[in-house]
């Protein structure tokens, strides 16, 4: 059993107005009260952030943001900055999720930039990697991985890795249905994590992994239980507060 606690972490991506946001939030306080061995957070969408910050106050609920952007302010149109999120009181920010890299152009190396610049700040960041079906097709699940991982995390001084969490997020189960099979999910655990040791061997202790990638309450348990898995990062069933409190609970160690 590893000292690491496990984080669950929702990834509302594009959902939830505010009043929605607000409405989730007064559901899962209750649900989730208890489950004091796992750190939690949420991910709304910009709008609903300082709303979702002053009703989780006080609370074990974390919220974080989606993505930011490196610099501090600047000719940036419609970008955010690390400041505005510490502003108020967001706890940390998701960076590098398959989608934007798909969809927005996201790079490994702008990604590296906005890891420090989160860290600098004091948020807490969660770096998203993970493989398309194609790579993992053609045995180049590794390679992409080490890619990721080796560049994602090159501006992060040694000693502060171990405050970075890492997603692993297969493509091909993100928003599929189909999760991967525990075995995938602990070894890619166990090969980022050796990516890690492969500067600090103590901070790779420390560094915590998730997986993510159609988790629901019913398959929770199985991935959580792996030796590497530290937790995950919930998309589509972070949305239900009963079905993410489930996830929470699956989470504390029996
Ligand atoms: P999913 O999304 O749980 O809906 O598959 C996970 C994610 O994109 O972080």
């Amino acid at each position: 059993m590893s000292t690491r606690r496990p984080l669950i972490a929702g990834n509302w991506k594009m959902h939830k107005t505010v009043a929605e946001a607000e409405s989730f939030i007064q559901q899962l306080l209750p649900l989730v009260y208890a489950a004091e061995a796992v750190d939690l957070a949420i991910c709304p969408p910009f709008t609903a952030l300082a709303a979702m910050v002053d009703s989780a106050r006080g609370s074990r609920v974390q919220v974080f943001a989606q993505n930011m952007h490196q610099a501090q302010a600047g000719a940036f149109t419609g970008e955010i900055s690390a400041p505005m999120l510490t502003e108020i009181d967001v706890d940390g920010v998701i960076l590098g999720h398959s989608e934007r890299r798909e969809l927005c152009g996201e790079s490994d190396r702008g990604i590296a930039l906005k890891l420090a610049a989160a860290l600098d700040a004091g948020l807490e960041p969660i770096l998203c990697v993970g493989e398309s079906e194609a790579e993992r097709e053609r045995g180049e699940t590794e390679r992409k991985l080490r890619h990721q991982v080796q560049e994602g995390l090159a501006k992060v001084e040694t000693e502060r890795l171990g405050e970075v969490a890492i997603a692993y997020e297969p493509i091909w189960a993100i928003g599929t249905g189909t999760v991967a099979e525990p075995e995938q999910a602990q070894e890619a655990a166990v090969f980022i994590r050796a990516l890690v040791a492969s500067r600090s061997p103590e901070q790779a202790g420390r560094v915590r992994i998730l997986y993510g990638g159609s988790v629901t309450p019913e398959n929770a348990a199985s991935l959580l239980a792996l030796a590497d898995i530290d937790g995950a990062l919930v998309g589509g069933a972070s949305l239900d507060a009963r079905a993410f409190a489930a996830i929470v609970a699956a989470a504390a160690p029996a």
